[in-house]
């Protein structure tokens, strides 16, 4: 007979070491080894029978099986999804918690009529789901609450139910009695996600899982759960703003680039439409070390605020923080401020924000940090209504951005008046708008920055 096996299992990326270890080989997470019983497989049988061929067929005759996608009530979330939920897909819903996980998903279900739904629960009791329900405001007759989190009875009880949408709340509480290893481990996640799968393929029933994130911002536990789930979204925003981004890492059934955008107000969360300036606020117009840009999110774009302040540094050692901006990027930009325009940044300490709470990723927004930073270096505003849209290079050149047609049309829809782009992408804009001022690089940026007419 085969033998059980002690293993360590990383729980951070699911790599298998036959010895403990403090750092992780494959991921280099540290301290994230946790000891679990491999079972063995039986060998003998399995392993001499004879396989029946199967049978592989010809791509084109493969028929073309509509996904009748079932259509959410929010059509933020929906056009996230690809253009809904598809019959048979498991969905993994990652984020922070009380970002709003189970708020987004109970409301959509609960907003649902006409379909049965199983809501499965590890994570709080029957009480408080009813108590969210009640703040939310949706009644709904074919809502079914489960709390519980051994994954056979869960299967059980989805069998008895025959719910047309599963929704697991959270994959980290839910365990299987064959395994050993406690809840939230890496292979209890697996083998649940893996039961949900077969039933979720075999009935062609959606399975949305929620599931929290850890402090690097990946789903907690397995990378190895996002390969098995049809799509990954995160739930994104910041506790003490109140703008929520659904966001998709992956997704076998659309592209990945659009994003939903949420708002949480007293009674659940309210989808925004027309999200163009929901990030800038008026309060800060005219004060100096304040610019916007913009964030091209899929068919989208969205305006941002940056706030910066470079002050004389109190320490021997300057400070330099960047707060939703990557402060790699942050410190090559000063570099590059530094050496091309010989302002002593050097001795200074610099700080930057993005207002509103999120993550700036896009490199299109290098040419507002920059007129930030000038700004606040001068402690000179930035004339009212403009925008910058630009890559800075490390020569000191502007870049040309994506998406710059789209970014440009919402920047004068939002009732902004100039628009900084790179002179490589003037040609045909500035023959559609009159504000458009192109610049090639930091010196002539500069030159450019404080000159317009006030
Ligand atoms: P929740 O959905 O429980 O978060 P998660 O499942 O991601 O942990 O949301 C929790 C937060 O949302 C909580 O701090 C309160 C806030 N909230 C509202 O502001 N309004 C509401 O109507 C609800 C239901 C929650
Ligand atoms: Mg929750």
């Amino acid at each position: 007979m085969a033998k059980d096996k002690t293993v360590f299992v990383c729980q951070n990326c699911g790599y298998i070491s036959p010895k403990w270890a403090g750092k992780c080989s494959n991921c280099n997470s540290w301290n994230s080894f946790i000891e679990e019983v491999q079972i063995a497989e039986p060998k003998g049988l399995n392993a001499k029978s004879q396989h029946i061929a199967g049978n592989a067929i010809r791509i084109s005759e493969i028929s073309n099986k509509k996904l009748d996608r079932i259509q959410l009530p929010y059509e933020e979330f929906n056009r996230v999804l690809g253009g809904g939920l598809v019959p048979g897909s498991l969905v993994l819903l990652g984020g922070e918690p009380g970002i709003g996980k189970s708020t987004l998903v109970l409301q959509s279900v609960l907003k649902l009529k006409g379909k049965k739904v199983l809501y499965v629960s590890g994570e709080e009791s029957e009480n408080q789901i009813k108590l969210r329900a009640e703040r939310i405001g949706i009644q709904n007759e074919d809502c079914f609450i489960y709390t519980e989190t051994n994954i056979e009875k869960i299967l059980a009880t989805i069998k008895s139910t025959e719910p047309e949408i599963i929704v697991v709340d959270s994959v980290q509480t839910v365990a299987s009695e064959a395994l050993t290893s406690s809840p939230g481990t890496v292979s209890q996640i697996r083998e649940s996600a893996r039961l949900l799968q077969e039933y979720a393929k075999e009935f062609d029933i959606p399975v949305i899982l929620i599931g929290h994130i850890n402090k690097d911002g990946d789903i907690a536990g397995p990378m190895s759960l996002e390969h098995i789930v049809d799509a990954v979204f995160q739930f994104e925003g910041d506790n003490n703003h109140y703008y929520r981004l659904l966001r998709p890492k992956k997704n076998r059934f659309g592209s990945t680039y659009e994003i939903g955008v949420f708002e949480m107000i007293n009674s659940g969360l309210k989808e925004i439409n027309d999200p163009g300036n929901i990030l800038i606020s008026d309060e800060n117009v005219g004060l100096s070390g304040v610019s916007y840009g913009t964030l091209a999110e899929g068919t989208r774009s969205l305006m941002i605020e940056i706030q910066t302040l470079i002050g004389n540094a109190v320490y021997s050692s300057p400070q330099r923080t960047a707060t939703g901006f990557d402060s790699k990027r942050f410190q090559m930009i000063l570099a590059v401020i530094e050496k091309r325009l010989g302002l002593h940044l050097s001795q200074k300490d610099a700080f930057i924000n993005i207002a509103g709470g999120i993550k700036v990723k896009d490199t299109a927004v290098d040419l507002a940090v920059l007129a930030s930073v000038i700004s606040s270096y001068y402690d000179k505003p930035i004339q009212d209504n403009t925008c910058f849209i630009g890559e800075l290079g490390l020569s000191g050149q502007i870049r040309p951005v994506s998406f710059i047609d789209k970014r440009v049309s919402e920047v004068f829809r939002l009732g902004f008046k100039n628009v900084f782009i790179a002179s490589s992408q003037k040609s045909e804009l500035s023959k559609k708008y009159s504000g458009i001022i192109s610049v090639s690089d930091v010196k002539d940026f500069a030159s450019k920055l404080f000159s317009l007419s006030q």
